[in-house]
């Protein structure tokens, strides 16, 4: 009869680890628990009852966790994702983290409770290390968690220098970027796009914070153009940014497109529900949900081979606020 040493032997793995993955505790890498499984499937391993209940215990579940409920992006991806999923047999439990760490370890401590099969995260703020208490496979979208952790993104550095440029194309020189919030994967991305492309088409740069929200946006707007009233268009780093840029520059009575254009980056439907309807860098959000659902069910099912990072891209859509078509 094989015991948890031999098993741990042939992984190459400590007993502990084995006994991590016995026991769904504690943080193990994908390739790891491969290996383990592996060597337990090999040696024939049978733990006692107890581990062996452990081991089994998993429900249909899949927690998802997102960092914003209030922003339409959202909820555009949970319900793609959540087609997947449900098509598989699966439920979504959906928490929204604010990214305040305090609430995000609850949230952790609760998917553990529930014996979720694995998890979808959307956070800048959940580290590997946080993951550690929750032995699931994990996946995170739209924001990257660490190289060891699968991914589901777009590529936001080049689509926004897509965005500047076709800002200039329109014939434009002078464009802001509102930004999202510091040290957040995408908004930093885009912001960096924004800037190489201004850098390399010789232009002045004008940058201000909207963190991602349409008040912060729309006041951010109102003091940039206060400073700097040459500006001839706002580049936002997201569509509820480019929202709140409409609204400020309707109160202050500037035409939209003829003196400033606009572009925003996500395609929500918020965009075309405003006046002028807003051109933007539209996400393939139905995709990113697809793909991060499957990606995720095909790990917990051990079928999942080949890279563990995707990037899809953005596309530009046209519309009223850049002289597009409404
Ligand atoms: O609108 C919310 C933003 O946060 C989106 O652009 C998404 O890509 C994200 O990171």
């Amino acid at each position: 009869v094989a015991t948890i040493r031999e098993v741990a032997k042939l992984a190459g793995v400590s007993v502990a680890t084995v006994s991590r993955v016995l026991n769904s505790q504690g943080y193990v890498g994908v390739d790891t628990r491969k290996k383990v499984e592996q060597a337990i499937k090999a040696l024939n391993y049978t733990p006692n009852a107890v581990a062996r209940s452990l081991f089994n215990k998993q429900s249909k579940s899949i927690g998802f966790i997102i960092p914003d409920i209030t922003n339409p992006f959202f909820p555009q991806l949970v319900k793609a994702v959540e087609e997947t999923l449900t098509e598989q047999g699966y439920t979504v439990l959906l928490f929204n983290s604010d990214e305040n760490l305090e609430k995000i370890s609850k949230i952790i401590d609760l998917m553990k409770a529930e014996y979720v099969a694995g998890a979808l995260i959307v956070s800048d703020h959940v580290k590997e290390e946080h993951l550690s208490n929750i032995s699931i496979p994990v996946v995170a979208i739209d924001r990257t968690i660490s190289g060891n952790i699968p991914s589901v993104t777009v590529n936001n550095y080049e689509n926004a220098r897509e965005a500047v440029r076709f800002l200039i194309q329109q014939g434009c020189s002078r464009i802001a970027h509102i930004r999202g919030p510091k040290e957040v994967y995408t908004s930093e991305e885009r912001y960096r796009g924004y800037c190489d492309e201004m850098a390399a088409q010789g232009l002045p740069q004008f940058v201000t914070f909207g963190n991602y929200e349409l008040v912060t946006s729309s006041q951010a707007t109102i003091s940039l153009l206060a400073e700097h009233p040459q500006i001839d268009a706002f580049f936002a780093g997201n569509d509820i940014m480019a929202v709140g840029v409409i609204k400020s520059l309707t109160s202050l009575g500037i035409p939209i497109p003829e003196q400033i254009k606009v572009i925003g980056f996500d395609g929500i439907e918020w965009g075309t529900t405003v006046t002028p309807e807003l051109t933007t860098m539209m996400q393939p959000i139905q995709q990113l949900g697809h793909k991060s659902g499957e990606l995720l069910l095909d790990i917990i099912n051990g079928s999942h081979q080949g890279s563990q990072h995707f990037s899809f891209d953005a596309c530009l859509i046209e519309r009223q606020s850049t002289n597009g078509r409404g």
